[in-house]
């Protein structure tokens, strides 16, 4: 509790007292004003000079100046729309984002058509309300191509996408802009870290820059999984963040085709695959079927649906595909959306047991 000057009036001239010291730009806001008895006692930015003295006496006909113990009053957390709602009219301030995804010290935000003329304020009111923000990114397409990559446009803050990411007591350098990564993904990474068991064997066929691979690891010594992607960007963070997690000697990094390399070094190896290519991860089952040793594993498929029925659709579709892989799904574990990722889009999430 700091020490303050004080300026002490008697209860019924507390309001007009306030008013004052706010109109001398004297109140300090950051403590909190203190009840004595009759009395309150009003924190002061600064000891009154002998002019402010006089308009306390002329304005307040009973006061002492003092030193206080003042508490400390709690911050108020101004969000990114308290920030704006000065700065722009109320129609466009309801149309400001609210889904914010923060990837270490970048924010990233989708921000309409309609307020580009404001994606400057609407950053810096971002950078602000966030102090542990140093850039604020704005989507400028959609995710798409072999890499799943999109691209950022800055709009605050400092001019970068690298950054580094904490999940799950893991540590992920990322560049958002060069290898896919998302945090909403974060309960599926732990999810399905959370179902292996201890001496598997693993193929993450589309590993990114190993938020799969690499917690699957650390959470079991005695795991190893192989962490294939087709970005040569993905595979050197992937590399970079295996060595800053310490599990050099469970994961190890592939680059190249999935469908290539499980044909070339993954044959019949794995006792768990993760597919987590959802725009066509169906066109690789039977390449998962083929990584999946002969006496059975688990595969974690994902997949985007428009359907109505999102999750019949996918359990069916992936049965078929198993099947036209001369494999058979002994059993569905598990089928549940993940994420809405446009209006009426899913991201689903299947996971089967494959004999
Ligand atoms: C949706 S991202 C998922 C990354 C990671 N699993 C995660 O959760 O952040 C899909 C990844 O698959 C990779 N990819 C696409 N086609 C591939 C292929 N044929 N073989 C291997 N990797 C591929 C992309 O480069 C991308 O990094």
């Amino acid at each position: 509790m700091p020490d303050a000057a004080c300026l002490k009036v008697p209860k019924k001239l507390g309001e007009q007292a306030i008013r004052l010291v706010t109109n001398l730009e004297l109140f300090n806001r950051e403590l909190k004003i203190q009840q004595v008895d009759n009395h309150l006692c009003i924190p002061l930015t600064a000891e009154p000079l002998a002019a402010v003295l006089k308009k306390f006496e002329i304005n307040l006909q009973d006061f002492e100046i003092s030193v206080h113990n003042f508490p400390e009053r709690e911050k108020r957390h101004f969000t990114h729309f308290d920030l704006l709602s000065d700065k722009l009219p109320p129609n466009i301030l309801t149309r400001i984002p609210r889904a914010i995804d923060f990837v270490g010290d970048i924010a990233i935000v989708e921000i309409p058509p309609e307020l580009a003329d404001h994606k400057k304020p609407i950053g810096e009111a971002l950078l602000k309300a966030h102090k542990q923000t140093s850039t604020v990114l704005a989507k400028s397409g959609a995710v798409e191509g072999v890499y799943r990559l999109r691209d950022f446009e800055v709009i605050a803050g400092v001019h970068k996408t690298v950054t580094v990411y904490r999940e799950y007591g893991c540590v992920y350098h990322v560049d958002v802009a060069k290898a896919y990564f998302s945090p909403r993904l974060s309960s599926e990474h732990n999810r399905v870290a959370s179902q292996v068991k201890e001496g598997e064997t693993v193929v993450d066929l589309f590993a990114g820059v190993g938020p799969f691979s690499i917690l699957i690891a650390k959470k079991y010594p005695a795991v190893k999984v192989y962490a294939v992607d087709v970005n040569p960007d993905a595979i050197a963070f992937l590399k970079r963040n295996v060595y800053l997690n310490r599990v050099e000697k469970q994961v190890v990094p592939i680059l190249g085709d999935a469908r290539k390399v499980v044909r070339e070094e993954l044959t019949e190896v794995a006792d768990r695959v993760i597919m987590n290519l959802p725009e066509t991860a169906i066109e690789y089952v039977d390449v998962a079927c083929d990584a999946i040793r002969s006496d059975g594993g688990i595969m974690h498929y994902y997949g985007f649906t428009k359907d109505s029925e999102p999750l019949e659709k996918a359990r069916v579709r992936l049965t078929e595909a198993v099947r036209r892989s001369n494999r058979q799904l002994k059993k569905i574990l598990l089928a549940k959306t993940v994420r809405e990722v446009a209006p009426y889009t899913w991201q689903v999430v299947v996971d089967a047991e494959i004999q």
